[in-house]
């Protein structure tokens, strides 16, 4: 979003602020404020002009600019009303360059889940990839992941809902499937290059349109529609928080995870552990205990079974 008009944003947030002192204040002309306030007027923020001058009164409920007001974390927002995959195009602004930007669609018509699956994105869900380049080895790059689920839990929980994790990055309500993480990067053998984080949840949706092939529910169906600006700017801010010191991560992923202590079967692409899953270690490593002894699961599809099973 244009300069000006974030900083005039950020001024209005505070009380009325009269045209005069505007101008003054960012070195243009009255006339160029009134120009940018009408253009803020024709992206959703409702601005009152007063014998006191203009007054912030709402903030659109999505979109770039509304994003991008009032963000603390310092990531540029790219938008996008439909988009075939946010990952994707956070990929293609890597590969030019880019770093420190959030791609967010309202509807992705090729979203991508996790071993090749197809994620489905209707219109009034969180879809968004977190393009970054942090100065890490490509090993800890699972830290970032379970960074992701933990300020996605954080987020859920401020709009009311008591969101848990199942192993890796799955986040939960009531056993079904609310938030998946699909991490991509690239790197050199011992620096990462960039990290594409994209996150998927069913904000407000309808379970209906999911077409999951495991059980899914929606933010819609559980606490009624959100405000999906509130929501993603609280998880920006828990994701860079939580990704300025990744030994921090792990413990934090604990306090949600429904994995610890239960009997798992996780498939693993060419073979499948099952026992009780016992802790995870950093970055992100499953321990199991099997008949045979102990196993370190890094990546895999985790089922949760009964005890007799
Ligand atoms: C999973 O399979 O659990 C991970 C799903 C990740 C989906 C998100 S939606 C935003 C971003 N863009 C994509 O194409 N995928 C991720």
């Amino acid at each position: 979003m244009q300069q000006t008009r974030l900083r005039i944003l950020d001024a209005l947030a505070d009380g009325p602020v009269s045209g005069p002192d505007l101008a003054a204040w960012l070195d243009i002309s009255r006339n160029a404020v009134w120009k940018h306030v009408e253009a803020l007027r024709e992206e959703g923020f409702d601005i009152e002009s007063s014998d006191d001058g203009y007054r912030l009164q709402s903030v659109p409920e999505y979109g770039e600019a509304a994003l991008q007001f009032d963000l603390d974390p310092e990531y540029e927002i790219e938008y996008h009303e439909s988009i075939a995959s946010t990952n994707s195009r956070a990929r293609a602004l890597a590969a030019d360059g880019g770093s420190d930007v959030v791609v967010v669609a309202d509807e992705q018509t090729g979203g991508r889940g996790r071993l090749g699956r197809e994620w489905v994105s209707p219109s009034g869900g969180v879809w968004l990839s977190i393009l970054t380049r942090p100065d890490i080895p490509p090993h800890s790059a699972p830290a970032y992941t379970l960074a992701a689920a933990v300020a996605t839990a954080r987020a859920v929980q401020s709009v009311g809902a008591g969101a848990t994790i199942k192993w890796p990055n799955d986040v939960q309500l009531d056993g079904k499937k609310l938030a998946g993480i699909l991490t991509e990067m690239e790197g050199e053998a011992d620096r990462v290059s960039w990290v594409v984080v994209g996150i998927g949840l069913n904000a407000n949706v309808d379970p209906g349109d999911l077409r999951s092939e495991q059980p899914a529910t929606s933010l819609q169906a559980t606490v009624g529609e959100i405000n999906r600006r509130e929501l993603v700017q609280t998880l920006l801010a828990e994701f860079a928080d939580l990704t300025t010191d990744l030994d921090a991560v792990v413990p934090a992923w604990r306090e949600f995870a429904t994995t610890l202590g239960t009997r798992v079967r996780v498939e693993t692409g060419d073979s499948e552990v099952v026992g009780e899953a016992v802790d995870v270690a950093f970055p992100g490593t499953l321990i199991v205990e099997t008949d045979e002894g102990r196993v370190e699961v890094t990546t895999g599809d985790c089922e949760h079974l009964r005890p007799a099973e």
